[in-house]
């Protein structure tokens, strides 16, 4: 997600990037993780909905059906060529709607009270971060009143491993989940080919729990965010009701599908035929509008699924007409410190950021409150 090529990279040292997006869904899910046999499908994106009852017991448990792999995949041309990750892709790529194993459907207090949400941090977050989940809860993303209006948090999360590997690490979240109330987690697995679905499936999710959300940032949770820029940002825009179209984070424009098998961001042309991307901002961390998240997921519904979640939030965007926006406080790349005069980790270059990538956890926390420290004195434009 967080690539981007040279020549886009800019110099100046003030430039942060960010961005990350989600989806979500509507599957009620309750009872135990792994039994197939036990789920009952509700799919509420079709006019008709499909709801068999339970024969086992008489608790109001829905059961799922299996999306099934679409063996007709293996008929593309080159099918067999292709990378065994990327195979695995095209066999689900048509698998829009998993079961929610960890649900917060009044996250926001309710479709009609969403827009008390100002700001909706959705940070992407597979099972093992706990340490990462820790490190954010209590300095950036704290859930918090922030110059007069409110900022949420959500981790999105899938499953890892299998067996009791996987039940170890559902646990864990549940864990997190009974004390912090901050995580949604669908049964799919997490590999970065699903990050997209996760999109999704999260803006799924807020369409039908929080859809007045006026903003949102999506993230890594390995980004450093400095929300209070964000929300005085904000707040500083003309329209600043999340009624009107925004996104911004770091822009690239005119990227290329990477076409080497070996790379983590390989897109063969079977799933992207154009030697060119719509403009898109990198995945670490961006900025948009609850409206423009919405139109993201109107959008979606028509386009077939690249492994390349940022890349396909261009694409969505795309679609609509509307355009990303780069912003000079998102540092996808983190930040592009040439001079070895310069401590990088010096807070005073921070303090006007927007986003950052990446940090480690302990860095996290000494940024955070380095940056909070009412002694702080910053006069970096010397230093640069
Ligand atoms: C794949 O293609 C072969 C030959 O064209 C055809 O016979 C077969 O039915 C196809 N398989 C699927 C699952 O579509
Ligand atoms: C299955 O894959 C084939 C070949 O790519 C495609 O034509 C078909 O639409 C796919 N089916 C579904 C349900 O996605
Ligand atoms: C998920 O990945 C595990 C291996 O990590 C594998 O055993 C399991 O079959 C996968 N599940 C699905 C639904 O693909
Ligand atoms: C995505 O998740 C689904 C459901 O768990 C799984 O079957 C599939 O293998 C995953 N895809 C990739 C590319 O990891
Ligand atoms: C999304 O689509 C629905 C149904 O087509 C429509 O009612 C709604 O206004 C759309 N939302 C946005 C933000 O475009």
């Amino acid at each position: 997600m967080f690539r981007f090529s040279k020549k886009k990279l800019n110099r100046a040292i003030h430039y942060l990037e960010l961005g990350v997006l989600g989806l979500f869904l509507i599957y009620f899910f309750k009872g135990s993780s792994d039994s197939k046999t036990d789920y009952l499908k509700l799919d509420v994106t079709k006019s008709s909905r499909t709801i068999k009852p339970l024969t086992k017991n008489n608790s109001p448990t829905f059961s799922w059906t299996k999306c099934q792999q679409n063996i007709s995949a293996a008929n593309i041309t080159g099918f067999s060529s292709l990378p065994e990750r990327v195979q695995d892709f095209l066999y689900y790529r048509h698998c829009r709607h998993f079961p929610m194993l960890l649900d917060l459907p009044d996250k926001c207090g309710g479709p009609e009270k969403s827009a008390d949400v100002f700001l909706l941090l959705v940070i992407k977050s597979s099972p093992v971060n706990y340490d990462r989940r820790e490190v954010l809860r209590k300095t950036w993303a704290k859930e918090r009143l922030e110059n007069g209006v409110w900022i949420r948090r959500l981790f999105i999360s899938g499953t890892m491993d299998s067996g009791y590997e996987k039940e170890r690490l559902n646990k864990l979240l549940e864990m997190e989940q009974r004390e912090y109330n901050d995580i949604l987690q669908w049964d799919f697995n997490e590999s970065f080919y699903n990050l997209t679905l996760k999109q999704i499936l999260f803006l799924e999710w807020m369409e039908r729990n929080c859809p007045n959300a006026r903003f949102l940032l999506n993230g890594d949770d390995d980004v450093f965010a400095n929300t209070e820029n964000m929300v005085l940002y904000l707040q500083s825009l003309e329209d600043n009701d999340g009624s009107k179209h925004l996104f911004i984070g770091n822009l690239n424009i005119n990227m290329e599908p990477i076409r080497t098998p070996g790379s983590k961001y390989f897109v063969p042309v079977q799933l992207h035929e154009s030697n060119v991307f719509p403009p898109y901002c990198s995945g670490g961390g961006f900025l948009l509008s609850g409206y423009t998240a919405l139109v993201i997921y109107n959008m979606s519904q028509s386009i077939t699924l690249l492994p390349i979640d940022d890349a396909y939030m261009g694409m969505c965007l795309g679609k609509a007409g509307l355009h990303p926006s780069s912003h000079i406080g998102v540092k996808a790349a983190g930040l592009d410190i040439s001079s070895i005069r310069i401590d990088t980790h010096d807070p005073c270059l921070y303090k006007d950021l927007l986003l950052v990538h990446k940090f480690p956890p302990s860095h996290m926390y000494l940024l955070w409150q380095r940056i909070h420290d009412p002694s702080l004195t910053c006069d970096y434009k010397e230093k640069l």
